[in-house]
C-alpha cells in the first residue's frame, strides 16, 4: 500500500525517449524473453520531453512484462516513438492540453483483453493473473507516471486481437542555442543529408555512436541489433533509403543476409556493408564484390563522403 500512496517525486530532465530506450534495449529484450520480437523504431527527430528517466524506464519495462505475458506463446512486440500534435479537439478527447507532444506506442500480438478488464486496468491490485505472477501495481503505476509528467495513458485492446498501450508526454521547449555542444556544431554545418537509414549493428555502443553521427547530419536513423530485427524493419516499413549493415552480426543471420533480403524486397536499395576484416569475411559469405563494403575501422568522413555519394544529390536538401 505504501507504494501506491507515497509517489516518488520526479526527477525529471529533459530527454528525449528515443536516447533512453537506445540505452536499455539490452534490458528491455531480455525482460520479452526469447519468444517476443521486438522492433523499436523511434523517428530520429523526435522532440524533448520533461521525463524522470528511472521511472520513465521502470513504466516500459512494467509494459514490455505485461506484454511478454500476454504472448506466453511468442508473438511481436512493437514499440515506437513519435511526434504528434493535438488540435484543441484531439486533445479534450485525452484530456489534454492541445500542442505538441511525444507519443510512446507499445504495439503487442498478445491475447489482448475483454471490455470488462479493459475498464479496470488502471485499479491497483487489478489483476487476471495468478497469486505471486502479478501484484495489479504495474499499470497503475504507469498511469500515475504519465498524468504526473504532464500527459496520459491509453491503451486499445480486443480479445485475440493484441494492445496497444500509448503514453503521451509533453513537448517541452527546444533547448538554447547555447545548450548545444559547440564542438559539435561544424561538422553539422558543413554536411546535411535527408534520407531514412536502417542501421544495423549488434554492438550498442557502436550503434549508438553512429546512430549520432548520422542523426547529427540530418539523417533519420532506424536502427536493429540484429538480422531479424532488421529484416521486420524491412519488411514493416516501405520508406527506407539505405541499409547500412555490419557484416557480421550475432543471433544467426549475417549483414550479407540482410543486405540479399534488403534487395529482394526492394531492388536498386543502397547498401553499405561495414566490417572489420571485410575481404575475408565476405568470401566466407560468397559476397565478393556484391555489395559496396566499409573497412573497418573508418574515419566519419569516410562514411560520410559514401553516403553522400550513395544517396546522391536528391539527399542533400537545399540550403535555406
Ligand atoms: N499487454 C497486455 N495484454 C493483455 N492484457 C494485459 C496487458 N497489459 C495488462 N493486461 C491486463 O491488465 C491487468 C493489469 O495489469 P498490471 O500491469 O496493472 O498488473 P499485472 O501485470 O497483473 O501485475 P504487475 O504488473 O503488478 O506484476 C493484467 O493482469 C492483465 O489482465
Ligand atoms: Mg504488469
Amino acid at each position: 500500500l505504501l507504494h501506491v500512496s507515497r509517489r516518488k517525486p520526479l526527477r525529471a530532465e529533459r530527454l528525449q525517449i528515443g536516447y533512453i530506450l537506445g540505452e536499455i534495449t539490452d534490458l528491455l529484450e531480455r525482460a520479452a524473453g526469447d519468444a517476443v520480437q521486438m522492433a523499436m523504431v523511434a523517428a530520429p527527430d523526435l522532440w524533448s520531453s520533461m521525463i524522470d528517466p528511472a521511472q520513465f524506464e521502470t513504466a516500459v519495462l512494467n509494459l514490455v512484462t505485461n506484454a511478454r505475458d500476454a504472448m506466453p506463446l511468442g508473438g511481436t512486440l512493437t514499440i515506437s516513438g513519435t511526434n504528434l500534435r493535438f488540435s484543441a479537439g484531439e486533445a479534450a478527447v485525452l484530456d489534454l492540453e492541445p500542442g505538441e507532444y511525444v507519443s510512446l506506442v507499445l504495439t503487442d500480438t498478445g491475447i489482448g483483453m475483454s471490455p470488462e478488464v479493459l475498464d479496470r486496468v488502471f485499479e491497483p491490485f487489478f489483476t487476471t493473473k495468478d497469486a505471486g505472477e502479478g501484484s495489479g501495481l504495474g499499470l497503475a503505476q504507469v498511469h500515475s507516471f504519465a498524468k504526473r509528467s504532464g500527459g496520459t495513458i491509453t491503451i486499445e485492446s480486443e480479445p485475440g486481437a493484441g494492445t496497444s498501450v500509448a503514453l503521451y508526454f509533453p513537448r517541452c521547449a527546444p533547448a538554447r542555442a547555447a545548450a548545444i555542444t559547440p564542438q559539435r556544431r561544424p561538422l553539422a554545418e558543413r554536411t546535411r543529408l535527408s534520407a531514412r537509414i536502417l542501421l544495423v549493428e549488434d554492438d550498442l555502443r557502436v550503434l549508438n555512436q553512429t546512430r549520432l553521427a548520422l542523426q547529427e547530419i540530418g539523417l533519420q536513423v532506424i536502427s536493429a541489433r540484429d538480422g531479424e530485427a532488421a529484416m521486420q524493419a524491412l519488411r514493416m516499413r516501405g520508406d527506407i533509403q539505405l541499409l547500412l549493415s555490419d557484416v557480421v552480426l550475432a543471433g544467426g543471420i549475417s549483414g550479407v543476409e540482410v543486405a540479399r533480403g534488403a534487395l529482394a524486397l526492394y531492388p536498386g536499395l543502397p547498401v553499405l556493408l561495414v566490417s572489420g576484416h571485410a575481404e575475408e569475411v565476405l568470401e566466407k559469405f560468397g559476397a565478393i564484390d556484391e555489395f559496396q563494403l566499409l573497412a573497418k575501422p573508418y574515419k566519419q568522413a569516410e562514411l560520410l563522403a559514401l553516403l553522400v555519394q550513395m544517396l546522391g544529390p536528391q539527399a542533400l536538401p537545399a540550403t535555406p
